[in-house]
């Protein structure tokens, strides 16, 4: 297997859901039922629906409820959506595919579609810069024009943070201490075991979630304003996530973690809000009335490690909110 393949099959495997990450999806009342709301209000009698990450279905068939034709695609198993469809009656309306959406084509799936249903997201700015490119591929490639997109916004916010229990540089040292304890030991080097460590950090470095769904943050501190860092629109052809986010900071502290608020919307109502980490590497001592800029650059699309730095320009008002 050449190192393209095995990239490609480790990115499917990373991406296709458990039955039992889809039931803990399902039970963010907040997020199902603004959808199911959603879908009602905007698909019509006779439309064709694309489900995009169709998983367990339900938004295919709350489409199919409304009176449309849909096509449901996943690239994990449908076995769940396909009984989901008729323990519900709706066989009939809906067909799923098994397939990786960013291979589909209008004769695979019977032609161009009146809308397109597309809730593909990890949740997370960086690993969500690919699904929503993928998405911007499906509504040029997969609809007619003027097709209803839901989401068709993707607005992201970050606020700097001081946040203890988050340190890398503390991981780091503790990573560290552990190599030379392996190497010491096993008299083998084990500094790429350690790497890999760092570029794919593993779940527990991560904040636990709340009942909420959202990351528990006691002892966080804020050091700016929720600020605003981009917006992903598909009614607009794409464009690359900017360069910079440039934040002006509130408060004196040593800025260490980058807090992410993902908000998926359709015509400005929420459909679902989420939270994502990113850590600075390194922590920057930062006081009241600074302006700092984090690079959204390689290192942080590889390692979701941030560059941050004083900005140098004076505070532009064009980044008010
Ligand atoms: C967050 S789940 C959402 C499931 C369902 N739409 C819902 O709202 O409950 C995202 C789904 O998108 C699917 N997915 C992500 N990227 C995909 C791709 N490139 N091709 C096919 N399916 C994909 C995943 O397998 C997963 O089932």
């Amino acid at each position: 297997m050449s190192i393209g393949q095995a990239l490609r099959l480790w990115i499917t495997l990373e991406t296709i859901m458990l039955p039992h990450q889809h039931l803990t999806l399902l039970m963010r009342w907040e997020r199902g039922l603004a959808l199911k709301q959603l879908i009602s209000a905007v698909i019509k009698p006779g439309m064709r629906v694309l489900d995009a990450g169709t998983g367990t279905g339900v938004a295919a068939l709350w489409a199919a409820q409304a009176g449309a034709e849909v096509v449901g695609v996943d690239r994990g198993d449908l076995e769940i959506a396909t009984q989901m469809a008729k323990a519900n009656g709706l066989a009939e309306r809906v067909r799923f595919l098994q397939a990786d959406l960013n291979e589909l084509t209008p004769d695979l799936v019977g032609g161009r579609f009146d809308a397109l249903i597309a809730m593909v997201y990890f949740n997370d700015a960086r690993r969500d810069e690919a699904q929503s490119r993928l998405v911007h591929r499906l509504c040029e490639n997969l609809l007619h024009p003027g097709a209803i997109r839901i989401p068709d916004q993707v607005v992201y916010t970050a606020t700097l943070c001081e946040w203890p229990t988050q340190d890398l540089e503390t991981r780091k040292n503790r990573l560290l201490a552990q190599q030379q304890t392996l190497e010491g030991y096993y008299d083998l080097q084990f500094w790429p075991l350690m790497n890999q460590m760092q570029h794919s950090p593993p779940p527990s470095w991560y904040p636990e979630r709340g009942q909420d769904g959202m990351l528990q943050s006691a002892d966080l501190r804020v050091l700016s304003p929720v600020w605003p860092a981009f917006n992903v629109n598909y009614e607009a052809p794409g464009k690359p996530y900017p360069t910079h986010w440039v934040v002006p900071v509130n408060a004196d502290g040593l800025a260490n973690a980058v807090l992410w608020a993902q908000a998926l919307k359709y015509k400005d109502t929420l459909i679902f809000r989420n939270e994502s980490i990113s850590w600075c590497n390194p922590a920057l001592k930062v006081s009241r009335g600074e302006t700092i800029s984090a690079a959204l650059d390689a290192q942080w699309r590889a390692e979701n490690t941030l560059r941050v730095s004083t900005h140098q320009l004076p505070f532009s008002r064009s980044f008010a909110p």
